[in-house]
């Protein structure tokens, strides 16, 4: 078997038509046999990035079958271990479940959530990633905390669930090390928008985590990979079957991420923001999420016979200080420095500073993905898998979407990795930002349950 035929059958060919016109044929699915190929050597590395790059083209372009996409799954999952909280009929009475976004501006649920819910007794085993195209990722943000370590072995992970309520890892070596790989060449290569990849990537290290049940937050919208309502329901279909079919309970929320959610973006910004969110001082937007998240979670594990309940129980996590007091326990045990993350709250920004003034009188529009991409250019993502992130780097809106703002008042505070990346973000964020005479329709935050 070769890769360059594997690659060339996913691919097609072009033909001429009688008009002219030239069209892309002849595309034809891979079998699970390439497959297990493409990500065998993709994870050992006897298969070239260049390779492996030409390949997910192909896939973002001609799609994959819920077939390959299946096959795809199991073969990224089996790329390592994975994990097993019933193993000899441990923990018998659990039910473990985990939460996932598709990715999104400003999207810090995770953090405030894995907190709250935990505090309410529910055992979170969350694996995440990072920065991804325009969208922020949970690790780069974790990471920004002094001394947090997102590299656990899977015992120490295991230990850290069922002692704590939640542990957050990332991709390792030995779990579901091929999405690792993927996932730093899709950021890169223009690829990460495609249902088959986005799919296979979530749920390889959703089930090598070992929840039972899991609660996908898909996002629909400019600032999302599934820009519209109807692409984001064939996502959350993909995803909420395929997990019932691997034997996991799955539900899906298709939430609104047309404008970034929270008024922080970026590593150490988000951070900031959590702990405001488990002050009880968070952004609507951020809290109704988290809640209505958190919610489906506690109903899946059966903790709360119902969302009102459920809903109630979050928040009185909140108000009674015990989810605070879960995240710094949680940080404190995965390394962090509790003492002075809590000092820098409020204070620690990047020296490299520029700000945004409304340029005339009216109601505002943010854009997330223009921010998304304001943010990649001052070094809250990567543009080359190489490239390291910086954790100060980040925007604060002083106004969002919806609010009547004054020509000359302060809307955006932009802190950058140097003084060149201001001015280029500087002038995406000036045309993320429109102004009408009257206040726009807002779109609800919560579309549908699937
Ligand atoms: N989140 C993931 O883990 N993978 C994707 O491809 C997109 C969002």
């Amino acid at each position: 078997m070769r890769a360059t035929d594997i690659i060339i059958k996913k691919r097609g060919t072009f033909v001429t038509d009688k008009d002219g016109n030239r069209k892309l044929v002849g595309a034809q699915p891979n079998t699970k046999e390439e497959i297990k190929f493409m990500i065998k050597g993709c994870t050992d590395g006897s298969i070239p990035d260049y390779q492996i790059s030409a390949w997910l083209m192909a896939i973002f372009f001609n799609g994959m079958t819920f077939e390959e996409t299946g096959y795809l799954t199991d073969e990224m999952l089996h790329s390592g271990d994975v994990l097993n909280f019933h193993e000899n009929g441990a923990n018998k009475d659990i039910i473990y479940v985990d939460k996932h976004s598709t990715g999104g501006v400003g999207d810090k649920i995770s953090l405030p959530l894995a907190a709250i819910v935990a505090a309410c007794r529910l055992h979170d085993p969350m694996m995440s990633g990072r920065a991804l195209g325009h969208t922020g990722g949970t690790l780069d943000k974790l990471d920004s905390i002094e001394g947090f370590r997102t590299a656990l072995p899977s015992e120490t992970f295991i230990k850290m669930v069922n002692e704590i309520g939640y542990s957050m890892i990332g991709q390792t070596e030995k779990i579901a090390p091929a999405d690792k790989k993927l996932y730093a060449l899709r950021d890169v290569t223009g690829t990460v928008e495609s249902v088959p990849l986005i799919t296979a990537s979530i749920l390889s290290k959703k089930i090598a985590e070992g929840s039972d049940g899991l609660v996908f937050d898909v996002k629909y919208g400019n600032g999302a990979f599934m820009k519209s309502t109807s692409d984001a329901e064939i996502l959350a279909s993909f995803l909420v079957n395929t997990s019932k079919a691997m034997g996991k309970k799955a539900s899906a929320l298709i939430t609104n991420m047309n404008t970034p959610l929270g008024n922080k973006i970026g590593n150490f910004l988000e951070i900031e923001e959590t702990i405001e969110c488990l002050e009880g001082k968070g952004p609507e937007d951020v809290m109704t999420l988290t809640y209505a998240l958190g919610a489906e979670m506690l109903v899946m594990a059966g903790l709360a016979p119902d969302t009102d309940k459920a809903v109630a129980m979050c928040k009185d996590a909140v108000q009674s200080g015990n989810a605070l007091k879960k995240f710094l326990e949680n940080t404190a045990a995965q390394g962090g420095d509790t003492k002075k993350l809590l000092d820098e709250v409020g204070k620690r920004r990047s020296q490299f500073k520029t700000e945004l003034y409304a340029s005339k009188d009216g109601y505002i529009s943010i854009e997330a993905f223009k921010c998304g991409m304001a943010g990649v250019i001052l070094g809250v993502g990567r543009s080359k898998t190489t490239d390291p992130v910086c954790a100060d780097a980040g925007i604060i809106l002083n106004a969002r979407t919806g609010d009547f703002v004054h020509s000359g008042d302060l809307i955006m505070e932009i802190f950058g990795k140097n003084t060149e990346c201001l001015e280029p973000a500087k002038q995406l964020l000036e045309s993320a930002v429109t102004y009408t005479d009257s206040k726009p329709e807002s779109n609800p935050l919560i579309f549908k349950k699937i």
